[in-house]
């Protein structure tokens, strides 16, 4: 069974992502330093697949570490790099501290992977690329723009990289960025799933935690947009389609002729808007739901979904989860963290 290296295989998408490997045949091998998941995930995943998954506590920009990690676990066949920092407030504030950890721990895990002749890697990166997009839905082609956080920047500076890595021919890696648009959702055994420390940025936990009670309710960041409705769009894709599609990502980067660098895209291709999702989650808690509308928030691009025209027919990507089923896993997901 070939070895998977995983790293941020604790985190949300990463630890779902380390289940599909397993369903596929491979053996993930986690790398994480906890810095934002915690150690029961890895009892979640055990319990899901009835074996322990390893796991190496070890931070990706420490080099000597990672190194040990390749040396102990010896034949590695990719590596897909989720470990990173991604809250868009706390870059603009801290942009030093997302520069040293997006951008180091990338080119450390680059040199690594070069010293011990690791060729496949799937990057994770994200729509925010896109910045404002002129032009809906946006497909590969649509251009790049100026990141709108320092934590975008990372995303873009890193693609930047891998495409210079790519074009060099010097180094024998082979990368494809996976583009996420806003994961939702939890596996259906409700045994791993978000784990948000402190107060929740991203829109569904903050949704299922109010639900719950731990959030008095929840603000809808602006109204007043050119959207249908007014509040913002985005494209909603459920975590276990997007962790699938690493599993293809990386099958697609060991066949030979395989391309040096790659982007997808990964959403649904739908565009649903914020009060829209407020309503998918009535229906699928079956209860009235407590929000409020306020101010937008700074840095929020008004609307942005998918074509993913090109992972359909390249990765033989799908969506098999509807927006009210991803919202239905998350909140079964948020009732087992309360007990
Ligand atoms: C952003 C980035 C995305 C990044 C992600 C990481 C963009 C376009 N997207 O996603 O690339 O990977 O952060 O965290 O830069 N909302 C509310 N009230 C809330 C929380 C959110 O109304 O309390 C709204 C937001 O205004 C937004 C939507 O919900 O319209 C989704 O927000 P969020 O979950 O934070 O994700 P993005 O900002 O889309």
């Amino acid at each position: 069974m070939q070895k998977i290296l995983v790293t941020g295989g604790a985190g949300y998408i990463g630890s779902h992502t380390v289940l599909e490997l397993a369903n596929a045949g491979y053996t993930p091998i986690i790398v994480d330093n906890f810095s934002n998941s915690e150690e029961r995930v890895l009892q979640g995943l055990a319990q899901i697949l009835g074996h322990v998954v390893v796991c190496h506590k070890v931070d990706c920009t420490d080099a000597a570490a990672l190194q040990e990690v390749f040396s102990q676990e010896g034949d590695i066949a990719g590596v897909i790099h989720f470990a990173a920092f991604k809250a868009v407030g706390e870059s603009v504030a801290e942009p030093l501290k997302y520069y040293q950890n997006n951008m180091a721990g990338l080119v450390t895990l680059l040199q690594v992977m070069e010293a011990n002749k690791v060729q496949n890697l799937v990057f994770s990166s994200s729509c925010t690329v896109y910045g404002v997009p002129e032009k809906l839905p946006v497909t590969e082609e649509t251009p790049t723009q100026k990141a709108n956080s320092p934590y975008g920047n990372t995303k873009k500076i890193d693609e930047e990289i891998l495409q210079d890595i790519a074009a060099s021919g010097n180094y024998g890696i082979k990368t494809i960025a996976l583009r996420y648009f806003n994961p939702i959702g939890a596996h259906e055994s409700a045994l791993i799933g978000e784990l948000p420390l402190g107060v929740p940025n991203n829109l569904v936990p903050f949704i299922t935690q109010t639900a719950a009670g731990i959030r008095e309710s929840l603000t809808v960041f602006g109204t007043d947009y050119d959207t249908p409705d007014g509040s913002n769009v985005r494209d909603y894709v459920h975590v276990v389609d997007l962790a699938k599609a690493h599993v293809t990502a990386i099958q697609r980067l060991e066949k030979p002729a395989s391309v040096a660098f790659e982007v997808f895209n990964i959403g649904t291709g739908q565009g649903s808007s914020v009060l829209d999702v407020v309503k998918a989650f009535e229906k699928a808690s079956g209860k009235p739901f407590n929000y409020k509308i306020g101010p937008r928030r700074a840095g929020d691009v008004p609307a942005i979904y998918a074509d993913v025209t090109k992972a359909t027919q390249e990765l033989g990507f799908k969506t098999s989860l509807s927006l009210e089923e991803s919202l239905a896993s998350s909140w079964k997901w948020q009732q087992q963290l309360m007990k």
